[in-house]
């Protein structure tokens, strides 16, 4: 069991890691032995998280990239050439409430190049590096994109199923190649983004967000809001050969809420 858990020896790279559930997975993996790439745009929140992991005695490197920019992406993967990671983490997302009949072209511009082309470019560069190796790529989606629930979402949840298209139709071509690649599609993970969100709304007295908040707590089947480890600990699941023979799966992690 040790063994097919263990990522000792390998590195792993995770994206959006200063915060909520990257901050997480980086914990879990460096755990389980992996050394660490941290990307984020937020290099405060990555230096936390970079003392924090300290303790697993693994290495781990931080880089402020700004995923909204395929140039920055680019210099990215050539600063690393020849040090490319074993496993790729495609995390970072931004949530962003705004009217459909608001949105403009550069709005969202700006949701499909965080949340779908960043990750689409991220993969691009893994599997070019690594054909001949192989690899593991995790991308995290959001249940919104397969049950629209919140209001003034449109947005996000096009650019949410667009991962998982991207990492079923790359999971379909590159398996063959040594790859694995799995989305997490999260739920009502109760991250510090989210707790935010829920206080500027209880302050505004947001009364139609106040009241999908409360309704979705009551369809929850579990009963309660999930925390960023319950979704790091099924990445590491993903990461680890403990899921050798699952590729292309969609994986859901919603305490029950899209059964209901
Ligand atoms: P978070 O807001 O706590 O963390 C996201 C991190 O991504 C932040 O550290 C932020 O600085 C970074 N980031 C944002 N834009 C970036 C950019 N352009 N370049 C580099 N880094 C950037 O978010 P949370 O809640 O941990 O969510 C993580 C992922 O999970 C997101 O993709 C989100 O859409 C998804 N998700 C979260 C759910 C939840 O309930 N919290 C539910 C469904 C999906």
């Amino acid at each position: 069991m040790y063994d097919l858990i263990s990522l000792k020896g390998k590195k792993a790279l995770v994206t959006g890691a200063a915060s909520g559930i990257g901050r997480a997975t980086a914990f879990r993996l460096a755990e389980a032995g992996a050394d660490l790439q941290l990307i984020d745009i937020n290099l405060e929140g990555l230096d936390t998280v970079v003392e924090e992991v300290s303790s697993h005695s693994v290495e781990a490197e931080k880089f402020r990239v700004d995923l909204s920019s395929k140039k920055e992406i680019d210099n990215f993967w050539n600063t690393i050439k020849g040090d490319e990671p074993d496993i790729l983490v495609n995390n970072a997302g931004i949530y962003v409430f705004r009217e459909f009949l608001k949105i403009e072209e550069e709005f969202l511009d700006r949701i499909m190049r965080v949340n779908l082309y960043s990750m689409f470019w991220m993969c691009q560069h893994m599997i070019r590096s690594r054909l001949e190796k192989g690899g593991v790529i995790v991308n995290v989606s959001s249940i919104e994109s397969m049950l629209p629930f919140a209001k003034n979402l449109v947005h996000y949840d096009i650019s949410k199923i667009g991962v998982i298209a991207l990492t079923r139709a790359l999971a379909k071509e590159y398996s063959k190649y040594g790859f694995r690649i799995n989305v997490i599609i999260p739920g009502g993970i109760e991250t510090e983004s989210v707790k935010k969100l829920k206080e500027k709304t209880l302050l505004t007295l947001d009364i139609d967000v106040i009241k999908s908040g409360v309704e979705f707590k009551s369809r929850l089947p579990i009963g309660r809001f999930g925390h960023p480890d319950e979704v790091a600990r099924v990445i590491l699941f993903l990461a680890s050969d403990l899921s050798s023979y699952v590729t292309g799966a969609a994986i859901v992690v919603d305490g029950g809420f899209t059964s209901t």
